[in-house]
């Protein structure tokens, strides 16, 4: 389906989302239906014993299946150009994997997404040591993070909308963290088929936060092979480059002349194999793109993804200023997702929104500081298309 601009921009503004940075979207049209009320089913227990559920979703043709573990999209089904759904995003189909080995497959990440240097960061003048993961460094909050702790789901539906709130609590030291954050969640698919991601958190103490969702996507179909050929455009002139533990040196290195720019559309495997030091050290890309627009108070278009075969499209927009692009590097054919097939290596790409990482440890990025009275805010919509 091809939208004409009009119906674009008549779109983005009932979605309350500017439509500067990527201009032209695909958002489907409403289907007029109120939001369908979401279902639940068990999806297995923790060796604890704690239960796990799966919520399924649907609306506006697009279809979402959450565990109340980790807040994990496990499934989300879009149509292609002639109206076929697939599921595009890697997942397990049974929750042992989720808890044994998965890479934040669909997850919610927190307290921190991506990395810390050292796990180490000064506030107010006190030092704290978080949960060191991966290295020497502490990544994506440690060694359990949000994604490894079952939320609080509470279904909802609100005119055509229908969604989810996700509850979790972290006490105060969890991983290192100091204060108590209490963190709401909520995801919503609008009758245009839209995912829309809202975070908040308070906190009883000063500290840090930076919340994201892990979802790996390939647009062809989860399992379907690389995702070298889909076309990626992403509204950022720098990013932030990384010494060989994927630390932000603190640069703010520009993308032209490098295999970095992505300000056109372009397939992500053109400059996949450029040897450029950054992309070696990273085993591909796995860098914060520093986007132009910045932090805003309102979502904006930044990212736009297209898989030419199927002809389908995903659209991000959001409020912060950084997304990190992370071209599958990791996945080396052990894993075998939901619909059989083992993920090898760029057979899924993640594209998170968030804050810089390591910004603690760099007085230049965008504060990520939360105090207590303060109520740390994101939103981030996800628009797809054909
Ligand atoms: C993020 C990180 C990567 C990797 C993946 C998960 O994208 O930047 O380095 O840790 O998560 O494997």
């Amino acid at each position: 389906m091809e939208l004409n601009r009009r119906t674009v921009i008549a779109g983005a503004a009932a979605a309350g989302l500017a439509t500067t940075a990527l201009g032209t979207g695909t958002a489907r049209a409403s289907t007029g239906h109120g939001g369908r009320k979401p279902v639940r089913e068990p999806f297995g227990r923790l060796a604890d014993g704690t239960r796990v559920h799966r919520w399924s979703l649907e609306n506006g043709g697009t279809r979402l299946k959450v565990l109340s573990y980790g807040g994990i999209v496990q499934t989300l089904e879009i149509p292609d150009r002639h109206g076929r759904p697939a599921n595009v995003v890697a997942g397990f189909d049974n929750l042992d994997d989720y808890v044994a080995k998965s890479p934040y497959f669909g997850a919610l990440i927190g307290r921190y997404g991506n990395r810390i240097g050292k796990g180490r960061f000064t506030l107010d003048g006190k030092e704290y040591q978080l949960s060191v993961n991966d290295g020497v460094n502490s990544l994506h909050g440690g060694a359990k993070g949000f994604d490894k702790h079952v939320w609080d789901v509470e279904p909802f539906t609100d005119g055509p909308d229908a969604g989810l709130h996700l509850h979790y609590t972290s006490i105060d030291g969890e991983m290192g963290y100091p204060g108590t954050l209490r963190v709401r969640v909520t995801y919503t698919l609008n009758g245009r088929g839209e995912w829309r991601i809202d975070y908040e958190a308070t906190t009883d103490k000063p500290t840090i936060v930076n919340l994201t969702s892990h979802v790996y996507w390939n647009l062809a179909g989860e399992g379907s092979g690389s995702i070298e050929d889909h076309e990626l455009r992403i509204a950022a002139s720098r990013y932030t480059p990384t010494d060989a533990g994927l630390i932000p040196t603190g640069e703010l290195a520009a993308v032209a002349g490098t295999p970095f720019d992505f300000r056109h559309a372009k397939p992500v495997g053109r400059d996949l194999r450029a040897g450029h030091v950054q992309q070696v050290q990273a085993k591909g890309f796995d860098h914060n793109w520093v986007l132009d627009k910045g932090v805003t108070e309102r979502p904006e278009r930044v990212v736009r993804l297209r898989e030419p075969r199927s002809g389908r499209v995903l659209e991000i927009a959001t409020d912060q200023p950084g997304l990190q692009f992370y071209s599958g590097n990791f996945l080396d054919g052990t894993l075998v997702g939901t619909g059989g097939r083992a993920y090898r290596q760029g057979d899924a790409l993640a594209l998170e929104t968030q804050h810089f990482p390591d910004s603690p440890n760099h007085g230049g990025f965008p504060s990520t500081v939360l105090r207590p009275g303060a109520v740390y805010r994101s939103t981030t919509v996800h628009s797809f298309g054909a």
